[in-house]
């Protein structure tokens, strides 16, 4: 019984804040350990983890670490507070377990998140990345300082920062995904956290590249030294039967094979350049058997958001519970 799947997409996005508390509570016991690893001073009790877009304003870490994540993403981001994208943000298909977004970054922007994680710190109970992007009215010229302003600012509470240059939702910024853009952005971004206590750097990229393409932009990126790949954003793509419109972002089912395929092309693009680098994968995980299907396909660490709507916030405790069955 899913009683949140009657409601109106965007409303029960909009209510969950006030229900997960309670939820939580009802969940609140330690993180389940499996898999359990460490990787550059972070131990991963176990290897899954909320997606970028879920805690956007880091407003819910205890909920997440209650309902058993081994790690939280937060974000993204932005420098300034900006609102939603105009008109219809959300929506999601039942049959095909799919969830559409138009969101384009809303944000409280990085003041107001940077107190939320001084809140949690203290609590501190896992791994926390921070995913960090550009306001939309940042031209791409001048994205690398929306950046590192936000790496100025997150430094002192990111275990790792995750740089989002992937949404669909922010005019142009896949652009930044191109060889031409990705030394420009990433080597100040690389240089500044390499200073003190590094602060290790992922990726996160687009389904929508073309497998040339994508191992290309892995090759490029792992060659200025990033950290890692997180395994993919939406996609513009869209299946047979879709009602969707075509701009905005694709979850879930329908972005199952393209993530898994990205996965792959990661594993087989860094070959033996990958020690050390941490695979994120995210897209399609649904079910306990995704997740575990995805880490013998190579992933270190695994995200979910779809399936917090269509499986439910149970997800985390239940693959726990299914790997020890
Ligand atoms: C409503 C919604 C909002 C999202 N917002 C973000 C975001 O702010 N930053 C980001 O990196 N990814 C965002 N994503 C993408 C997810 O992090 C993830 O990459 C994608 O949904 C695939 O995972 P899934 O199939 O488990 O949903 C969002 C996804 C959805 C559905």
């Amino acid at each position: 019984m899913r009683p949140w799947l009657l409601l109106p997409p965007k409303f029960a996005h909009d209510v969950t804040p006030y229900a997960l508390p309670f939820i939580s509570f009802l969940h609140g016991k330690k993180t389940p350990e499996w898999n359990s690893f460490t990787w550059r001073d972070m131990t991963f009790k176990n290897p899954l983890g909320i997606a970028g877009g879920v805690d956007k304003n880091a407003e819910h870490l205890d909920d997440w670490w209650k309902l058993g994540c081994g790690f939280v993403e937060v974000g993204t981001v932005t420098p300034q507070s900006q609102r939603a994208n105009p008109g219809k943000i959300m929506d999601r298909d039942l049959r095909l377990r799919a969830m559409w977004n138009k969101m384009g970054f809303p944000s409280h922007g990085a003041d107001e998140v940077f107190y939320n994680l001084a809140f949690y710190a203290p609590n501190y109970r896992t791994p926390i990345f921070v995913n960090i992007g550009k306001n939309r009215n940042t031209p791409n010229s001048e994205a690398v300082k929306d950046y590192l302003s936000l790496v100025d600012t997150f430094r002192p509470f990111a275990d790792a920062f995750v740089v989002n240059i992937s949404s669909p939702n922010t005019q142009g910024l896949r652009d930044l995904q191109k060889k031409e853009n990705l030394g420009a952005l990433l080597s100040p971004i690389l240089d500044r956290v390499s200073h003190f206590e590094p602060t290790p750097v992922l990726v996160k990229l687009s389904p929508d590249m073309g497998e040339e393409g994508l191992a290309e932009a892995i090759s490029n990126c792992a060659d200025l030294g990033v950290d890692g790949f997180v395994l993919t954003n939406t996609t513009l793509s869209r299946p047979a039967g879709c009602h969707f419109p075509a701009e905005g972002g694709l979850s879930g089912a329908p972005l199952k094979q393209l993530s898994q395929r990205a996965l792959q092309i990661a594993v087989q693009t860094l070959g033996k350049k990958r020690e050390g680098k941490l695979l994120v994968s995210a897209g399609g995980i649904l079910s306990p058997e995704d997740v575990f299907e995805r880490l013998q396909m190579g992933a270190d660490l695994v995200q979910i958001y779809s399936a917090l709507v269509f499986h439910g916030p149970g997800f985390f405790h239940d693959v726990a519970r299914s790997r020890t069955k």
